[in-house]
């Protein structure tokens, strides 16, 4: 075990062998930056002052060429190999109110939610402490470093945790997931984190905006609406982008939530326009920024946007967002992980 003190002396927490800097100080109830927790954002930036650390991931696109040159380390891939003294900037936003912890989580059971994404259940011994659109980091046996998945459904005491996942090609992680875990299997989970998660207050009508496996996420953000019963005053637009009619998901678990069709509207995206044609896809074709700019067509600024997908999705989303409509960060809600 290690110390750490930050700088100035206010703060100091204390990181178990296998811990990272950046998970002991947010178990430790303290407001570290972060956003991804893998490596690929560059939000969890720290000084080393003194101590030693190890890097988790040498090559970790988080760091530029100049945060290496000036010795910056990244919390996220940081384990510590003695005391150690750092800057960081503390940021009030960060404090958890679910402090992460890392426990042992059985694997229950899976289902196909698409033909390319699965939904898989883990059980854990105590209450599954999240809130809606937060995210947990799966170690799996054999898989070096951890991955980084939504939960679909909602805190519970039952410890119950669902994971949307899509199989990627060659992806070592989802082939574990998807080949190999047998029900009974025990993986190490640790959350939640994530910034993305669904704001009470102020309460506007809310966009959510979901491509790929970011369906988990924003599944969870309606199914927490509809929990606080945000939605006897508020509408949720829900836009699901696919790249052709047989990966449209979601409508099928926002049908069973109260308000659906009048309250809760599911709007999916075809983009490929060759295979909307050759399935007969009679919905909006096109990509889903466009879709949600159409649909939507003023008053931007009335809704709270919450979303998760592939990082061209993302990019073009915060683009329309905030630059042609004017809408402020702090009404925009997602965890970058690229
Ligand atoms: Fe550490 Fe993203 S690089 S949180």
């Amino acid at each position: 075990m290690s110390e750490i003190l930050l700088e100035g002396g206010a703060h100091r927490f204390h990181c178990e062998r296998h811990d990272t800097v950046l998970g002991a100080g947010l178990r430790a109830g303290l407001g570290l930056p972060y956003e991804c927790t893998v490596g690929a954002c560059g939000t969890c930036k720290f000084e080393l002052l003194e101590g030693t650390v190890e890097s988790l991931w040498e090559d970790a696109p988080g760091l530029s060429a100049r945060d290496r040159a000036k010795g910056r380390k990244l919390a996220c891939q940081s384990r510590p190999t003695s005391d150690c003294r750092i800057k960081i900037r503390l940021d009030e936003a960060c404090r958890p109110l679910d402090p992460p912890r890392k426990q042992p989580a059985v694997f229950v059971s899976s289902a196909n939610i698409t033909h390319d994404i699965r939904e898989f259940r883990f059980r854990t011994a105590s209450r599954a402490a999240f809130l809606p659109g937060q995210f947990a980091l799966l170690h799996l046996d054999g898989v070096a470093g951890a991955r980084a998945y939504s939960m679909a459904n909602l805190a519970n005491d039952e410890g119950e945790w669902h994971f949307q996942v899509r199989r990627v090609a060659q992806g070592v992680g989802t082939s574990v997931l998807f080949d190999t875990l047998e029900p009974g299997a025990c993986v190490t989970l640790d959350g939640p984190y994530g910034m993305a998660y669904l704001r009470k207050e102020p309460v506007r009508d809310v966009v959510c905006v979901a491509g790929g496996s970011g369906l988990a996420p924003m599944l969870s953000i309606a199914r927490g609406m509809a929990d606080l019963d945000m939605l006897a005053t508020h509408r949720l637009h829900f836009f699901y982008g696919a790249r052709t009619p047989r990966d449209v998901c979601g409508e099928a678990q926002l049908r069973v939530l109260a308000g659906y069709g009048d309250r809760i509207v599911f709007h999916p995206a075809v983009s490929s326009v060759e295979e909307a044609a050759r399935e007969a896809w009679i919905g909006y074709t096109g990509f889903v920024h466009h879709h949600v700019e159409e649909t939507l067509g003023a008053g931007f600024t009335g809704y709270e946007f919450y979303m998760a997908g592939p990082p061209p999705m993302i990019h073009a989303m915060q683009e329309m967002l905030h630059v042609r409509h004017a809408v402020p960060a702090s009404q925009v809600h997602f965890d970058r992980f690229f």
